[in-house]
Parts: structure tokens; sequence; C-alpha cells
């Protein structure tokens, strides 16, 4: 017996020793083990099956699936189901497959989750407008808890798409213009959707999409191509994919568009070289909705084999909806034009994420009715809906302080098509949100204004021609002592296949805004909308603009938090406003060019009708009260290549209100091989600060904010001087220069 324990112990010891030493142990051999054993049995068919992705129309239908892909899961061709969820749907589909099978397989079922499933958050972009990390994660967790719950392992989500041209409806979708605040916002959501462990039943598979470069489409059309020099992909197209696969993200969508002539779906250097060779991703890569087959009408492939043969080459392991991997790869493998090894990593791939998920323990282990009706829409949920939305919000204008109103005021007369909306306020791509369950900004302002009179004139639709409802509006005025005007787009005018070329308020609204405005009265203009506005003539006249996007399913509540100063705003642009549409593509982090602006000077960079300047910069966004900045302190005038620097400001808050602050640090490096941007964005804190309250923020500068792709594309540094920018925004900033030795 004693024996016995002696020698567990030193067994125990010895391998205790053997996992610290060996740090190339795989936390994931294990399931490899598992998805090694069970691919010796399946056959080619089966394994095929798994790598095809159909939908269940759910967002059409309902819970309904197309006959022929019920055979299809019988018969073990299709390894995944979209666009099904709740918990006795998604249990009766995985009974087909794992009852109907030879080997029961479980179905992994996907869903676009991007900004929650049934208690909606604001669109991504807003959220990005918050700069504030832990709420972004927050979000994803609560997204994650509630699909999860319903039966779903998976979301095609974060979107991580860097995105310069607002004319792309599907800038709403992503983190804005930014690599560094797009990346730390892609990493957070990989995090908040896929926790700590994939097997936790609050968590669900993250799915980086769309790779790569999907946001600089041509002149902002969507699907259009995409043609960018690799120094431009490496340095701002691909940190955020980068991010969040560091981040732990298990999957990856392919892009539809194509690169340099390329298709995402058939790049090999994208998916290949980049994604695995170089980033080491280990997880599975599934097409963008039918982008296999779209490479027919790309012009890559003549036909269904070629297509699937490219995409295969490629390392895509997923098809999503058309069906082409089912219907091509035997003969591929049996003409030798694909290899069966290719089919067997790509199936190893999927079905460990299946097996990390727990689905082969028990396949119904997220579709559980009870844990699905106390998680969906419960208090906890709304309460981070309701901080996100209320930290989504920017102040882009605030004259005389008008804002915030007083809880004394009178009447308020609210108007605006938006102003009642309750469908637009949860934006595109709201999942399985209800939009009767939003807070419309009528409904949130009476809640707020208990003792004020409303009256409430719709004034026009958002995007039709009609003025009679304009004289209605003017009286609603008139009787009032402050016009809330709800202004912007609809739901539907942002997200996928929602391009806009004229990116102005639509219909009349803002003739309606000027009509009301002409009465007299204080105006707010409370802006509704999934990317920036040409709002030119509202910044010249109204009295304040409230950027609000789309809020989610609290937004109402949120606003008028915002509006009676019971929270004091502090959102900042994650994206420029161009004062026209000539501007785009419009960005902060641009060149110097060899003819810098000069008003004096003719031949220099700039337009014969428009500044260079937008509207609104990147970062900018107002406070109730006032920040200042003192000059930085440098720890020295000089760093060393491999050391760091310590930069200070001390930040002020020197107006009537507690209120946060976004410290913004901009780095420029002078002289270097390569033209570098007249500024980006290297570090930011966000921090509170009482009324009256100082706060140093200290921010250490290393290598890596200073590493760029040289002349010859490798990665690194330069010598020499640099001048570091910090301020509440991408233009007003205190500087200094400091020097980068060896
Ligand atoms: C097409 C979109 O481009 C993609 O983002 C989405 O995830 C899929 N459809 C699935 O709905």
């Amino acid at each position: 017996m004693k024996l016995q324990s002696i020698l567990l112990t030193v067994l125990l010891l010895v391998s205790i020793q053997y996992c610290v030493k060996n740090t190339s142990v795989d936390p994931d051999a294990k399931y490899d083990r598992k998805v090694d054993s069970l691919l010796s049995i399946m056959s080619l068919k089966e394994k095929i099956g798994q790598l095809t992705l159909y939908t269940s129309d759910m967002d059409q239908t309902g819970a309904f699936l197309r006959p022929q892909y019920i055979d299809d899961i019988k018969s073990g061709s299709v390894g995944s189901i979209f666009n099904a969820y709740g918990s006795e749907y998604t249990r009766k589909l995985q009974e087909m497959a794992v009852n109907g099978t030879r080997l029961g397989i479980p179905l992994l079922f996907g869903y676009d989750v991007i900004h929650g499933h049934r208690t909606i958050f604001p669109v991504p972009l807003a959220e990005a407008a918050s700069w504030d990390l832990q709420a972004i994660k927050k979000a994803a967790e609560v997204a994650a808890a509630e699909a999860a719950s319903e039966g779903l392992h998976w979301t095609f989500a974060p979107m991580a798409d860097i995105a310069r041209d607002p004319r792309w409806g599907r800038m709403v979708e992503g983190a804005g213009e930014d690599p560094y605040l797009g990346s730390l916002i892609a990493a957070e959501r990989v995090k908040g959707f896929q926790g700590n462990s994939l097997y936790d039943l609050n968590t669900i598979a993250a799915c980086v999409k769309h790779f790569a470069a999907y946001g600089a489409a041509q002149a902002g059309r969507d699907y259009h191509s995409v043609d960018m020099s690799e120094r431009m992909l490496r340095e701002v197209y691909l940190p955020p994919y980068k991010a969040a696969i560091d981040a732990g993200a298990l999957t990856v969508m392919t892009a539809f568009n194509d690169l340099n002539g390329i298709p995402a779906t058939a790049n090999k250097f994208l998916f290949d070289q980049i994604l695995r060779k170089e980033w080491g991703f280990k997880g599975f890569v599934v097409t963008d909705y039918t982008a296999i087959m779209e490479l027919l009408y790309h012009g890559v492939a003549k036909d269904k084999h070629e297509a699937s043969a490219l995409a295969m080459n490629a390392g895509i392991d997923m098809s999503m909806q058309d069906g082409f991997y089912d219907q091509t790869l035997a003969d591929l493998v049996k003409d030798k034009r694909i290899n069966e090894k290719q089919i067997d990593i790509a199936a190893a791939r999927i079905l460990k994420v299946k097996f990390k998920l727990g689905l082969f323990e028990d396949p119904y282990r997220y579709s559980n009715a009870e844990r699905q009706k106390a998680e969906i829409m419960k208090p906890e949920n709304i309460d981070a809906a309701f901080d996100m939305a209320k930290k989504s919000i920017v102040l882009l204008k605030n004259e005389n302080e008008v804002l915030p109103i007083s809880n004394k005021v009178k009447t308020i007369a609210v108007i605006g098509p938006l102003a009642d909306s309750k469908r637009d306020l949860i934006g595109s791509w709201s999942a399985a949100g209800d939009w009767s369950k939003s807070v419309s900004l009528l409904e949130g302002l009476k809640k707020k204004f208990p003792s004020a009179n409303f009256i409430y004139e719709k004034g026009s639709e958002i995007d039709k021609d009609d003025k009679s409802g304009f004289n209605k509006a003017v009286s609603a005025a008139k009787k009032a002592d402050i016009v809330i005007l709800a202004i912007g787009e609809a739901f539907w005018m942002s997200g996928e296949a929602a391009s806009r070329t004229d990116i102005g308020l639509p219909g009349v609204q803002e003739e309606l805004a000027k009509a009301v405005h002409a009465v007299g009265k204080p105006v707010v203009a409370v802006l509704m909308n999934g990317r920036p506005l040409t709002i030119n003539w509202l910044e010249e006249n109204v009295q304040a603009i409230l950027e609000t996007w789309f809020l989610g399913t609290t937004a109402g509540d949120a606003i008028a938090e915002v509006i009676s100063g019971d929270y004091n705003p502090s959102g900042k642009l994650p994206v420029t406003f161009p004062k026209n549409v000539g501007q785009i593509p419009i960005y902060y982090s641009l060149k110097n060019t060899g003819r810098p602006f000069k008003a004096e000077d003719k031949y220099t960079s700039k337009y014969l009708d428009v500044s260079n300047e937008p509207l609104y910069v990147f970062g900018y966004g107002l406070s109730y009260t006032k920040f200042n900045y003192s000059p930085i302190q440098l720890s020295s005038s000089e760093m060393a290549e491999n050391g760091t620097l310590t930069v200070s400001v001390d930040v002020t808050n020197s107006g009537k209100y507690d209120g946060e602050e976004v410290v913004q640090l901009y780095i420029k490096d002078k002289v270097a091989s390569v033209s570098r941007a007249v500024r980006e964005l290297k570090a930011f804190e966000k921090i509170m600060l009482k009324k009256g309250e100082a706060k140093k923020v200290s921010f250490q500068i290393t290598k890596e904010q200073l590493s760029f792709y040289r002349a010859d594309m490798s990665y690194g540094t330069e010598l020499g001087e640099f001048v570091v920018f910090i301020g509440g925004n991408s233009r007003d900033t205190q500087s200094a220069t400091f020097l980068l030795k060896k």
C-alpha cells in the first residue's frame, strides 16, 4: 500500500514536471486524438457532409427546413445548420442527425448574433463609439449566453472589417476606420463570445469575418472588388482579424470580394499563407453565403468542380449554402484534382470544434428550454444593454449648453419620423430581437420627464417626399419650450446590400428640420443612423446634436438618460464624418503628401469646392463638462530601441459636471523609409473625473507602437524622431517630440 502511494506520487510529480518543462504540450491534443479516431471510421461521404452548411430560413419562414435539407441531415450530407434557433427547434433538428445517421455526429448550429441575440445591444459601430472595452466584452458575453440557451453554438461575428467609406452600408457592423481601435474591439468581442472555455454552456464559437478587406469595396458598393497594396493590407486591414485570431477565435469567414483579382474564397495567399502559416490559425474557415458558387460569376472557375477545387486548395473548410462541396468533392478526389487528405484535414478542424463544445458527450446540452426561459432578456441582460447604449451616444454639438434639459421643462415637442419608432432602434442584423420590446425615444422621454407636457408629431416619413405633416410639426414646435428632433436613417439603410451614394438625411428630413428650426425654439437633433451622415446644415444651425446610431432594446431610455443629464455623454466617434461624399475616403491617419495643404498656394493637395477638413474628426465627442489637458511630460527626450518611454498628461475636469473622457494618444514617425501617416492612434484610456478633479494619465511607449512595415516590407522600427500627441480627439492635441536611439 505504502509502496503503491509512493509510486503514484512519483508518477504524478514526473508528469507535472513533464508538463511544466514541455511547453509544447498542446492543450488540444486530447481533442485531436478523439477527432482522429472518429475520422478513421468515417466514409468519404460522411467527411464531406461535415464540410457543408445550410440555412433553415428561420428569419423568413419560422422554424422550417427545406425538405431536401432534412434528407441531407438524415443522410449525413450536412454537418451544420444556420438560421435555426430555439431550444425546441434545435433539439428537433439535432435528433434527426443523432438518431438518423450511421455515426450520429451532432450538428453545429450557427447564427448571425451580431449585437445581441434577443436583448439587442447597440449596433457594433455604436458600441465602438463607447471606447469601453469591458462594456463591449460584456455585450458579447450576454449575446453568447442568450444564443447558447437557444441551442446555438456559433456566431458569425465579430465583423473585423476596417471601413473608411461610409457609403458602404456594412460599416455599421464593424468598429470603424482605425486598425488599433478595431483590433482591441475585435479581440474583446471574441473573448466575450467564447469566454474561458467553449465547453461552458454560456459561450459560443466566434467567427471572424470577412477575410479579407471586405470593407474596402470600391466606391463603397457592397460586394465590389478590392484592389490594394500589400502594405495597406498588412498595416490597416489585417490587424483586427489578427487580433481576433490571437484572442482565440475558432473560425473565420471568407469575404465576398476579390482581392487584387483573386476572390477571397479562392485566395491561397490569404488563407494558407497569412492566416495559417503566418498567424498559426488552427480553427476552420467557412465561406460566406454561396461564395464558392460565386467564383463562377467572378470568372475564375468555369464550373462547380473547378470552383470547389479552387476553394479547397485555398484552404477553405466549409461551404455555406451553395452545396458545392457536397456536390463535387467526391468526384474531385476520384479524379485526383484534390487529395482525400485535404478533406480529412478540413473535417478534422470542424469536428474538433464540435468536440470542444461537448456535443459528442451530449448533443442537446445547449437546447434547454428552462435555461432559455431564464436567460432570455433577463433583467441583468437589459441592464448591460442599457449601460452599453448610454456609453455609445456621442454628443456632437451643444451650443449654449442647451443640453441637458432641466427636469422643470414644461412643454417638449418630440418631432420626426424616428421619434416613436421601435423597429428602427434595433438596427440591421438584429438576430432574434423583437423590436416591439424596444423603448422608443418618445417613451423614454415620457418616463424621464413625468411632469412635462409632450407634443409628438411625426412630421414626415424617413424616405418619402410628402411634406403634409410639416404644418403640424411647426405648430408643435411653436407651443413647446424645446424641440427634440429625431431624424436619420431607417434600419434597413445600413447593413448588407445597403450602400448609398448620398449620405445626407434621406427624404425631406432636412427640410423638416429647417421648418421646425425656423420657429426659433432650441432644437436638439437626435440622429439615428448606421453610418456617418453629411449633416452640415444641422451642424451650422441647430443648437445640439446627439449621435445615437441604433442603440437597441433600451434605446429610448438611454437617450433620455443623456438628454436629462442623468448620464453625461462620453462617446467618441470611431469614424470620420465627411462634409460631403466627394471627400471619401476620408480618415484621420492619412499621409501628408508632397504638397500638404496651404490656403495661399494653389498647387497643394486640396479641392476647389470644399475644404480638406471633415465635419467631425475621428475620436471627437463632447461632454457636458470640460476637460483641460496639460502639456505632455516625457520621462526622457530619448528612448532606447528596446526600452520604454513614459508619456503623461494631467487632465482636469474644469466644467460643472462629473464626466468621463477618452484620453487618446497618437504617434507620428517624422522621417522613415516610407511615408508614414500624419498620426496614428496607439493607446487610449477612458477615465472618470469628478467635477474639479485632475488626474495624471500615463502611457508606456514601447517598440511595438513605433514599428511598421519598412520599405523592404520587413516589420520593425527605424531610429529617429517621433512626435507623440495626446488629446480628447484626433485633432485637438498636445504634442512632444522624442528620439528613438539604438
Ligand atoms: C452574408 C453575410 O455577408 C455574412 O456576414 C453573414 O454571416 C452570412 N450572410 C450568413 O447570414
